[in-house]
């Protein structure tokens, strides 16, 4: 049987929960006035992220890589009351559009953006994060991993977008980055420290939970 995975994503975005208003709007002015529209999470995964944030109910997210707030605010969803997110990003030219949107979506008193490099800024934090969203700069994720796995909490979710590198990852002959994400990957296989599971949603992200 072939399914085509386009089909299977629109079933399965039909068969979810309906998407808020705030957040259809996000993506229409994304899809507008932004280079890379793309990189945003879209309807699929934010419900994704919105429903583990519910699971888990985090006093403190951290996000790396805000974008234009989608995954922001879905992440948002599942706060503890008089709990924050830390989302970091380095282009300022979204902000007009993030600001705008974390307005509408009622969440300015839980976002604390930071804007500026992420790998200067990490390190400065201290934690403890309930659940972190790794989602910038993909030849970083190591290093983002390494200074985050100390700073969340045992029982912790860390979750690692675009892992699957648009399939790439299962190439025989890998160009530079897919070694690099292929790299990320087994050496979250081999740490004993987390348990893992790897999801083909979109380009594929990974849950990683701290034991
Ligand atoms: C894939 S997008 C994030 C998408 C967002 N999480 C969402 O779901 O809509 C990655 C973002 O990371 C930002 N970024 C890349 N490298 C960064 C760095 N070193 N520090 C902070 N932000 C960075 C990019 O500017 C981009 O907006």
């Amino acid at each position: 049987m072939n399914f085509s995975l386009k089909r299977l994503a629109a079933y399965c975005l039909d068969h979810s929960s309906d998407i808020d208003e705030v957040l259809k709007e996000l993506e229409r002015e994304t899809n507008l006035k932004t280079l890379a529209p793309q990189m945003i999470s879209g309807p699929l995964q934010g419900q994704l992220f919105s429903l583990i944030s519910k699971m888990v109910k985090p006093a403190h997210v951290l996000e790396i890589g805000t974008f234009t707030g989608y995954s922001t605010i879905c992440l948002a969803s599942g706060l503890k009351e008089g709990g924050t997110i830390t989302t970091i990003e380095s282009n300022v030219e979204l902000k007009h559009i993030s600001d705008k949107f974390f307005v509408k979506a009622g969440i300015t008193d839980q976002v604390k953006q930071v804007w500026g490099d992420a790998r200067k800024i990490v390190p400065e934090l201290d934690g403890p994060f309930d659940l972190v969203l790794i989602d910038a700069g993909k030849k970083d994720y190591s290093y983002y991993y390494d200074l985050i796995i100390d700073k969340v909490n045992p029982g912790g979710l860390i979750m690692v977008d675009n892992v699957l590198w648009s399939g790439k990852v299962t190439a025989s002959k890998k160009d530079n980055d897919t070694t690099v994400m292929d790299a990320f990957n087994k050496k979250i296989k081999e740490d004993e420290r987390v348990d893992k599971v790897m999801l083909p949603i979109r380009d594929g992200i990974t849950l990683i939970i701290k034991k």
